[in-house]
Order: C-alpha cells, then structure tokens, then sequence
C-alpha cells in the first residue's frame, strides 16, 4: 500500500501462457512485428528472446518516455529494431510480408488500421484485448483466417480476451 511504485516491465510477460505461445511462434519466424512495445520486458521480451539469431523484428511505440526504455534494453541486439512511431505510418520500415504481428497498441481505431496491415502482410497475427475496447470489433476482419486462439473475457494473466489467426494463403508455420 505504501512505499515506491513498482517499476512497470510489461504486460503479456514471459512466464504466461500467452508470452511462451509468442515466444514459440517467435522461434519460427525470420519476420516479426509488434505495436505496443510499453516498457520492452512483456510481449516484446517474449518475442525477441524467441526470434532466431538470423530474423528481424520490428517493435513500435509511440510514448517517447517508454521508447528510450525500450531502445536501451535492445540497442546491443542487431536483430531487435526499436522504433518511436506507429506502426501503420512506418510500415515502409519492414518487408512486405512478415511472418508474424501483434496488434497490441492503442484504441480501437489504431487497432483497426494495423488490422488493415495485417490483412495484406502478416502469416500469423496476435491481438491482444478482443474483449476490450482495443480490439473488440476488429477480430472479426480476420474471420476468413484460421484462428488459432480465441479467448474472450478474463483468463489468467489476461484481462480482456486474446485472439490469434492464420492467413491460409499460407502454409502453417507452426506445425
Ligand atoms: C497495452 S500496452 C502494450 C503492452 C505490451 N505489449 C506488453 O506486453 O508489455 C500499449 C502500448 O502501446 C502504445 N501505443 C499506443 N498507441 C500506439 C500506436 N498507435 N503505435 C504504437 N504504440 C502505441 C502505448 O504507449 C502503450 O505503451
């Protein structure tokens, strides 16, 4: 109750279900895209220490003071691309096909601008908050995909549900 603030590390952390499923998904792609790196010890530790010595990842965060946070854990990691902005407007900065997203940054209308990306360029995508207001009515653009996770409402380590897809122009990568 008293005492300093914990420092924020992350929200989809490592030893959850949800950060080791994107820490494997991670170890199989050479291409990976995250919105929404917060303080770079959640979802984007899960992904980064998953990624293959030889694949790229591109994380985006728009908040200056959590980027310098981020920038600085990854800046020795050639692999990990730290970048301060949105996703959809530096979407020249990575390949035109990636094996996998994570849609995990701001309101539902960034959300579904990144969905938009996602529809034309990712493999695999993640969303995190398909309960909330994030992510709620954009899941559905993905209903010709594969799901690969569903999960509404709250579920351990997991407030608002969390929904993962396969483009089945593509052959499965995580089989
Ligand atoms: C829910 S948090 C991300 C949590 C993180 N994925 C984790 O597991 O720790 C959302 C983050 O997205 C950032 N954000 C909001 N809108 C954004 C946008 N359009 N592009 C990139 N980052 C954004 C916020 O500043 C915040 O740090």
């Amino acid at each position: 109750m008293f005492g300093p603030k914990p420092i924020p590390t992350g929200q989809i952390l490592p030893r959850t279900q949800i950060g080791q499923w994107l820490n494997m998904v991670a170890a199989k792609s050479l291409t990976v895209v995250e919105s929404g790196s917060f303080c770079g010890l959640g979802s984007t530790y899960c992904l980064a220490s998953g990624l293959p010595h030889e694949g790229q990842m591109w994380t985006f965060e728009i908040d200056e003071s959590r980027f310098r946070v981020v920038e600085a854990l990854y800046h020795l990691a050639p692999q990990i691309n730290t970048v301060l902005g949105k996703m959809h407007v530096n979407k020249g900065m990575f390949p035109e096909q990636v094996d996998f997203m994570l849609l995990d940054s701001g309101n539902a209308e960034e959300g579904r601008l990144e969905c938009e990306i996602a529809l034309q360029r990712a493999k695999i995508v993640a969303l995190d908050d398909i309960d909330g207001e994030k992510h709620r009515e954009n899941y559905g653009m993905f209903r010709d995909w594969e799901t690969l996770i569903e999960i509404k409402g709250p579920f351990p380590d997991r407030a608002n549900g969390f929904f993962a897809a396969r483009n089945p122009k593509y052959e499965n990568p995580l089989k």
